[in-house]
C-alpha cells in the first residue's frame, strides 16, 4: 500500500508550476472523438484520471499518444462499443462519453459514473437535457446500464433546474451536430467550459455564450479534427497558495490565470493575507495573524466548492472563529474527523455546516483520505502539523493533483510516498 509521509512545519519557498486544468481536460479528452481524425491537446496534467480516460478511449478503438504534457488522439479507425462499467466507474468524467457518443453515432451503452463519494451526485440532469434533444433513456436499475440512443437530435430549449458543471458540457457535446439551434439557460459558468466550448468550435461547431449562464449551439453537420490547450488548474493553483499563506517564505505559484480566482483572492486578504501578482506569477508568505471569516460555496464565480476542504485547514490557524458552508455537495465534511484527530477544533453542525475555531496547533497523525480535496486538505494539515504525519488512500489524491510530492519537495517540504505491505 502506498502512503504519504510528511514532516511538518518546514517553510516552503521558490517556485511551483500549475499544470492543466483537471476538470477541463476530462472533458477535452471525450471531446476529441467528436470527430474523426487526430486532435492534439497540450498541457494535460498528468493525474491518473486521465489515464482512465485513455483507457476508455483505447476500448473503443482510438491511438492515444503523449509526448510530456501533449496528447495526440487519433479516432479515424474508433467504434461505437459498450463501454464496461469498470471503465465507466474509473471516475466521474467518463459521463462525458454519453453526451459525444449520442452527438456522434446517436447511440450509447455506458455505465453509471465513478468519482469522489461527496454526494450523491445524480446525473438526471444529464439525461433530462439528452431528452429535451430527442432521444431515449433506457436505463436497467440492475446492472446500472444506460443505453441511450436517439432516432434524429434536434435542438431544443434546454433550462437547468442547477447550475451543472457536468451536465451543461454534456447537452453542448451532444447538441454540437443536432438538427436546428440549442439553448441551454441557467448553464453553469465555470471557466473549463469555455476552454470546452473553444475547443467545440475549432472543430466547427457553432457555440456562442459560453462561460455565461445562457449558451447557443447551432446544430452543423460535422466536426472536423482540432488543436487545443487546457488552461490552468485554478483549483490546484488556489490549493497552493492556500499553503502559501500557512507556510511561504516568498512561494510563487507560477502559470496561474489570476482572473479564475478572485473569489478565493478576496478570502485570502478578508483574512489578512499579502500576496502580489505578476502577470501569470502570484508571490505569497506565511501570514501569522489570520483573520477569522465565513466560507460559503458557490457556483462560478463564487468560492469555488473544490476549495472548500482546503481552505478549513487554513482557517483552523485563524484568530477566532470561521464558519463554513458548503453548498454544492451534501458530503463533503468527511476530512474534518482527521483534522480533529490532528488537534483542529472543528464542530460539525451537519455534513454542510462547520464551525472551526482557531488557532489550534496541529500534531502529526497517521490519517486517511476520503476524497480528492480532502485529501489534499490533509496533505496541507500534515505539512503544518508538528511531527510526522502518514495519509493513507493516496489514489484519491493522485488523480487531480498532477506530481503533488515532487512540486512541494522543490519548494522545501518534507514529504515522500513510502510503500508498506498491504
Ligand atoms: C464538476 O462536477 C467537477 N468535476 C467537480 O470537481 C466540482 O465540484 C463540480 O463540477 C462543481 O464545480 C468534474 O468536472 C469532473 P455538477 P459535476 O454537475 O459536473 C447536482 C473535483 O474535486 N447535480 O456541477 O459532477 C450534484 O448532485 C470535483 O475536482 C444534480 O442534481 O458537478 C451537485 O449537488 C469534485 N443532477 C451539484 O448539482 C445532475 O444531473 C453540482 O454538480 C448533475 C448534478
Amino acid at each position: 500500500m502506498k502512503q504519504i509521509k510528511i514532516n511538518g512545519g518546514r517553510p516552503l519557498s521558490g517556485e511551483i508550476h500549475i499544470g492543466g486544468a483537471k476538470n477541463s481536460a476530462v472533458a477535452l479528452i471525450p471531446a476529441a472523438l467528436l470527430a474523426d481524425g487526430i486532435s492534439v491537446i497540450s498541457n494535460v496534467p498528468n493525474i491518473t484520471d486521465r489515464d482512465a480516460l485513455f483507457d476508455i478511449i483505447k476500448s473503443l478503438g482510438v491511438n492515444v499518444t503523449m509526448e510530456g504534457s501533449v496528447v495526440t488522439i487519433d479516432s479515424t479507425h474508433m467504434e461505437n462499443l459498450e463501454i464496461s462499467e469498470k471503465l465507466s466507474n474509473r471516475l466521474r468524467a467518463s459521463y462525458y462519453f454519453m453526451g459525444v457518443l449520442l452527438a456522434k453515432y446517436k447511440h450509447v451503452e455506458i455505465y453509471f459514473p465513478g468519482g469522489c463519494n461527496i454526494g450523491e451526485r445524480p446525473i438526471d440532469l444529464h439525461l433530462k437535457g439528452f431528452e429535451a434533444l430527442g432521444a431515449h433513456i433506457d436505463y436497467n436499475q440492475d446492472t446500472h446500464k444506460y443505453i441511450i440512443s436517439a432516432e434524429n437530435l434536434t435542438g431544443s430549449r434546454v433550462n437547468l433546474d442547477f447550475a451543472s458543471v457536468g451536465a451543461t458540457i454534456n447537452i453542448m457535446f451532444a447538441a454540437t451536430m443536432a438538427n436546428g439551434t440549442t439553448i441551454i439557460e441557467n448553464a453553469a459558468k465555470e471557466t473549463e467550459i469555455i476552454n470546452i466550448a473553444d475547443f467545440l468550435n475549432a472543430m466547427g461547431a457553432k457555440i456562442t455564450g459560453a462561460g455565461t449562464s445562457t449558451i447557443t449551439i447551432e446544430g452543423v453537420d460535422k466536426l472536423t479534427s482540432a488543436d487545443i490547450r487546457v488552461i490552468p488548474d485554478r483549483i490546484e493553483a488556489g490549493t497552493y497558495l492556500l499553503m502559501g499563506a500557512l507556510l511561504g517564505d516568498d512561494l510563487i505559484v507560477c502559470g496561474v490565470n489570476p482572473d479564475h480566482i478572485t473569489a478565493v483572492l478576496n478570502k485570502l486578504k478578508d483574512m489578512g493575507i499579502k500576496f502580489s501578482i505578476n502577470g501569470d506569477r502570484i508571490k505569497i508568505s506565511k501570514c501569522d495573524n489570520l483573520n477569522p471569516i465565513n466560507i460559503t460555496t458557490l457556483v462560478y464565480p463564487g468560492f469555488p466548492t473544490d476549495l472548500g476542504q482546503p481552505m478549513s485547514v487554513l482557517l483552523t490557524q485563524a484568530n477566532g472563529t470561521s464558519l463554513f458552508e458548503e453548498t454544492i455537495w451534501e458530503n463533503r465534511m468527511q476530512h474534518v474527523e482527521y483534522l480533529n484527530k490532528m488537534g483542529a477544533g472543528i464542530t460539525l453542525k451537519d455534513n454542510t455546516h462547520a464551525i472551526i475555531n482557531g488557532p489550534t496547533k496541529l500534531k502529526g497523525s497517521q490519517i486517511n483520505a476520503t476524497d480528492l480535496r480532502g485529501g489534499a486538505a490533509l496533505v496541507m494539515a500534515g505539512l503544518i502539523a508538528e511531527g510526522e504525519t502518514t495519509i493513507s488512500n493516496i489514489e484519491y489524491i493522485l488523480r487531480g493533483y498532477e506530481n503533488i510530492i515532487r512540486k512541494l519537495k522543490n519548494v522545501g517540504a518534507d514529504i515522500k510516498i513510502i510503500k508498506t505491505e498491504e
